[in-house]
């Protein structure tokens, strides 16, 4: 077949590059792939004899690498050698929200996407299959093709000839959590491009373990635009299910049964309807924002105000949380202990982007509450990154008033707390001893569960104070 592809180069060994490419080399014994990244210490994480010490956190993953790093996956610093020597190159680099300069707040910044390109154009060599992969707005393979344009039009005649380019776009739909299973039986891969063989390329690695009819050919730009849909219509079920919990506490309705209701309607479906402290993670609000810079950039002013106001609505639902605890603990919680379980954007994961718990945290510290956070996978460094480490650090003097205290073994964290507020569904905090904890909190004490992970009989049943997201049933 023309364009056998033999070796990969994946730029970007981040949450969606290193798992992707470690499913690639699972399936696909006959490529050699290396994942390049300019952050070494993440390169050495990736090269860990123990598994344990991976720079992310993926159920499955440890297995894969196992298997196959060192034999057809490399995880390498040498960017320049590797882009060299392949055939097909995944982008798979961080494209954040812009925090200054043209679309602050709302564009992304493609500084990483653009440098990426221009070392693709300075050293791929013959003719190389560029796959975008990261999220990105739409249009932006054709900045990718201009640069790679631009770079050929400045070599020499003879050197122009042996370079040639083709721009896919293949975004990633993997959730973080169960990025395995979602790479491994993905609902569609899709492929946006106008070079039949390039797609076809591209078709043939994922053939190795995707059913044909998985995979969606597409143009170039509604690849790019369907990903950022499918963010933003999840994103907006989960802002429409926030908004419906507060008004079930405010009626005595109760958003489970309300979701459940709705959701055996096969028009709506079930997923994506539980309530939560709001969504977050690296995809959403970015993708979301996107939406609305493009929207206004092409003069549809209401389409972008009606996304924006799914974002609105999940900036709003936080701060009700923080509010609320405040209101409930007597109007205020300064000097207050508050133990917080659950720091990552969601379970089964290491991240912590745009996380609600960096909100809800910063709120109640900014109240003076003394935080005990617990999370199985989330290490301190990050949390003080995280809360902001020039204003709030680790076990900090408490005369300077703001801080926090990482805690390890929950039981005891929750003598003499005053509350307890469960921000991520972790396994970990749905069998805990409200007996017990009871007998060692100090009352009236709270418990807030933001994720309905805990049995609601059982805290009823001891003395603590309960409220459970979207739930007006409580008395
Ligand atoms: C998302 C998309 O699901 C994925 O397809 C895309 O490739 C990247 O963005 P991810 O950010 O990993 O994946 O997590 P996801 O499971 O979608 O959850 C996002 C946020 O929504 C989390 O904070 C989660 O807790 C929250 N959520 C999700 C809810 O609050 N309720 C729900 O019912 C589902
Ligand atoms: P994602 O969730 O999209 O995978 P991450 O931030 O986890 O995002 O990973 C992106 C990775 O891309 C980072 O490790 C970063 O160091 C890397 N990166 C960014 N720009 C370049 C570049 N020009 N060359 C190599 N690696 C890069």
């Amino acid at each position: 077949m023309k364009n056998k592809i033999k070796k990969i180069c994946c730029i970007g060994a981040g949450y969606v590059g290193g798992p992707t490419m470690a499913v690639i080399a699972k399936y696909s014994p006959d490529i050699q792939i290396n994942v390049v990244d300019t952050n070494e210490k993440r390169i050495s994480q990736w090269n860990k004899k123990d598994l344990t010490l991976l720079p992310i956190y993926e159920p499955g993953l440890d297995q894969i690498i196992e298997k196959t790093r060192g034999i057809n996956l490399h995880f390498s610093s040498e960017v320049n050698k590797n882009i060299e020597q392949a055939d097909m190159i995944f982008i798979s680099v961080n494209t954040p929200t812009k925090t200054k300069g043209l679309g602050a707040g709302q564009a992304s910044d493609l500084k990483w996407v653009e440098a990426c390109a221009r070392q693709v154009a300075s050293f791929a060599k013959g003719h190389t299959i560029i796959v975008e992969k990261s999220t990105l707005p739409v249009r932006t393979a054709e900045v990718i093709k201009n640069i790679l344009e631009g770079s050929k039009s400045k070599k020499s005649s003879e050197e122009k000839d042996i370079k040639s380019f083709e721009v896919l776009s293949n975004p990633e739909f993997l959730s973080e959590g169960t990025a395995i299973r979602d790479l491994e039986k993905p609902d569609r891969v899709l492929i946006g491009g106008e070079n039949t063989n390039a797609i076809e390329a591209l078709s043939q690695i994922y053939l190795n373990w995707v059913p044909k009819e998985k995979i969606l050919q597409t143009n170039i730009w509604s690849s790019e635009l369907a990903k950022l849909t499918a963010n933003a219509f999840l994103a907006q079920r989960i802002s429409s299910i926030n908004s419906i919990g507060a008004l079930c506490e405010a009626t005595g309705a109760d958003v489970r049964e309300v979701a459940r209701a709705i959701g055996t309607d096969s028009r709506i479906g079930a997923k994506f309807l539980d309530s939560g402290p709001g969504f977050g993670g690296s995809c959403f609000k970015k993708d979301i924002l996107n939406l609305v810079y493009l929207s206004k950039y092409f003069g549809l002013p209401e389409v972008a105000k009606f996304w924006e106001g799914v974002v609105d609505l999940n900036n709003w639902h936080q701060k009700r949380i923080s509010e609320l605890i405040v209101k409930k603990l007597f109007g205020t919680i300064s000097g207050k202990k508050i133990v917080i379980l659950g720091f990552a954007f969601k379970a089964n994961t290491n991240d912590t982007r745009e996380s609600s718990a960096i909100q809800i945290c910063k709120d109640l510290i900014q109240e003076g509450a003394l935080l005990y956070i617990h999370d199985p996978k989330v290490i301190s460094e990050q949390i003080c990154n995280d809360l902001n480490a020039s204003l709030i650090k680790e076990g900090e003097s408490k005369d300077k008033g703001n801080y926090w205290f990482r805690v390890d073994d929950i039981t005891s964290s929750l003598k003499d707390a005053d509350a307890v507020l469960i921000l991520t569904e972790w396994d970990d905090y749905s069998d805990i001893n409200w007996d017990l904890a009871s007998k060692i909190m100090r009352h009236p004490a709270w418990v807030f569960d933001a994720r309905s992970i805990v049995d609601s009989k059982k805290i009823l049943a001891s003395d603590l104070n309960f409220w459970r997201i979207g739930d007006g049933s409580i008395i």
